[in-house]
């Protein structure tokens, strides 16, 4: 297994950015990330054939696609698309190996759920930063369901899960804002007789439920006057391969670029065919109440879901109070948030931040590291993160920022040394070709300066 999460591996490579001129150009980015983690599920489950187009290419996904593989499906690459003949609902192989999911806690939990109730045993092992995290949060409701968890420390991985010959229906109310343990449990009432119900007190991104529709589970969505929503799946239904599916660009990918381009005095960029579903754009509303010029350009729908081209002018930017209530909307942009309000005029309050402790790093804790080593003011709580900012940059950068095996905590503080007046450096770039390999390729292409560090 790798190195310590705490420490960079021996094969670590240090990247440094530095101030530039202006970021000037038109880019795409890649593939959403949730969404194509799904399309390798639910497409090596449905019966008959999925063609993709658009998918990310990235670490994480491409361990989803080789378990999917492990488990019956076959996946290959045709040029720009990737076609899955998949097995049928129900009809998945005991994988041949342990499922080996590297750094993705989304193709690790979201398989839990997929293989909880078949009656056979499947083993998943991942790196350090994976084995860090916490599983309790999916195992707990397959267990309910009549799943067995084998796993020598607390669920934690390596671990090793078996269902029971028949699957309970539960209904399972969700204890924390996470869509990957609602998709988990919808994932296991594939194979469930009668009913699977998931109570979402507060709603989280909703590609599951979409793609579930897509493939044709019987789904059935309701939310209450307190905004409640009940996720009702009816299990051991027929799924059937999508002929054209289409993901649309990452909007976690394209957050980079955006707060990027804002820094950079004199940049322009457009970045083309972001993904806008409103579970997924609290960055760009906060980002435009800080005084962005974000303009949403050709608005559309793509593969069931809106998207736009984002046009990004450099602006200055104003301190701001973030509800805890956005939190899920823009989970995964509080690392490249902070780094924007890092040039901000006053203090960014950033709060409802606790899931951040659980992600590929203790994310709170490395951004207020991060801040720390390149001279900006900030507090830091239990789940909140205060920022306060150097419009001109002045004073800061200059640090070297431990990256924890956490893409996004290397690609933010790369962003932050394009407009800082010192450089920054970040001890392991490694990790971004989990989620954003064409990175350092589009922000090179944009005129952003990259290096190598020592
Ligand atoms: C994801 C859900 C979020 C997010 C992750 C992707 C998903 O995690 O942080 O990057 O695809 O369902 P949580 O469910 O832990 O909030």
């Amino acid at each position: 297994m790798s190195a310590d999460a705490s420490h960079p591996s021996p094969s670590a490579r240090p990247l440094a950015s530095r101030r530039t001129g202006a970021l000037k150009g038109t880019v795409s980015v890649p593939g959403d990330k949730s969404i194509s983690h799904r399309a390798f599920l639910f497409g090596g489950l449905a019966a008959g054939r999925t063609r993709v187009s658009g998918l990310l290419e990235g670490e994480d996904v491409l361990a989803t696609g080789r378990a999917m593989r492990q488990m019956g499906a076959r996946i290959e690459r045709d040029g720009a698309h990737w076609i899955i003949d998949g097995v049928g609902n129900g009809a998945l192989l005991e994988p041949e190996g342990v499922l080996d999911f590297g750094n993705a806690g989304t193709g690790s939990r979201l398989t839990m759920g997929l293989v909880g109730p078949y009656d056979f045993t499947t083993t998943f092992v991942g790196d350090a930063s994976l084995s860090r995290r916490p599983m309790g949060r999916v195992l707990d409701p397959l267990r309910e369901m009549g799943v067995q968890v084998l796993a020598r420390s607390k669920d934690r991985l390596p671990l090793s899960i078996r269902g029971p010959r028949v699957a309970a229906p539960i209904t399972y109310r969700v204890p924390m804002a996470s869509a990957q343990v609602k998709s988990a449990v919808l994932f296991a009432g594939l194979n469930t007789p009668g009913t699977t119900t998931v109570v979402e007190p507060v709603m989280t991104r909703d590609h599951t439920e979409k793609m579930l529709a897509g493939f044709g589970a019987r789904v059935h969505v309701e939310t209450d006057a307190a905004g409640v929503r009940t996720i009702a799946l009816e299990g051991q239904g027929d799924l059937q391969g999508v002929p054209d599916f289409v993901v649309p660009g990452d909007p976690s990918s394209a957050a980079f670029l955006v707060v990027a381009a804002l820094l950079v005095e004199g940049s322009d960029v457009t970045v083309r065919n972001a993904l806008m579903n409103p579970t997924r754009t609290g960055l760009i509303e906060t980002l435009r109440e800080m005084g962005a010029s974000i303009e949403i350009l050709n608005p559309r729908l793509s593969g069931g879901e809106d998207v736009a081209d984002l046009r990004v002018r450099h602006s200055p930017l104003r301190g701001v109070s973030v509800p805890a209530s956005r939190a899920p909307s823009m989970i995964d942009e509080y690392p490249v948030l902070a780094v924007a309000a890092a040039f901000a005029d006053g203090t960014t309050r950033m709060e409802g931040l606790e899931e951040l402790r659980v992600k590929e790093s203790d994310r709170l804790a490395a951004v207020a590291a991060g801040l720390a080593a390149n001279g900006v003011a900030h507090e830091e709580g239990e789940d909140w993160l205060t920022v306060t900012g150097r419009p001109d940059g002045s004073g800061l950068g200059g640090g070297r920022v431990a990256t924890h095996l956490d893409h996004r905590i290397a690609m933010s503080f790369l962003v932050m040394g394009l407009a800082s007046e010192k450089p920054v450096s970040v001890d392991d770039a490694t990790m971004i070709a989990t989620s954003f390999p064409e990175f350092e390729g589009l922000v090179s292409g944009l005129g952003g300066m990259l290096e190598p560090a020592s």
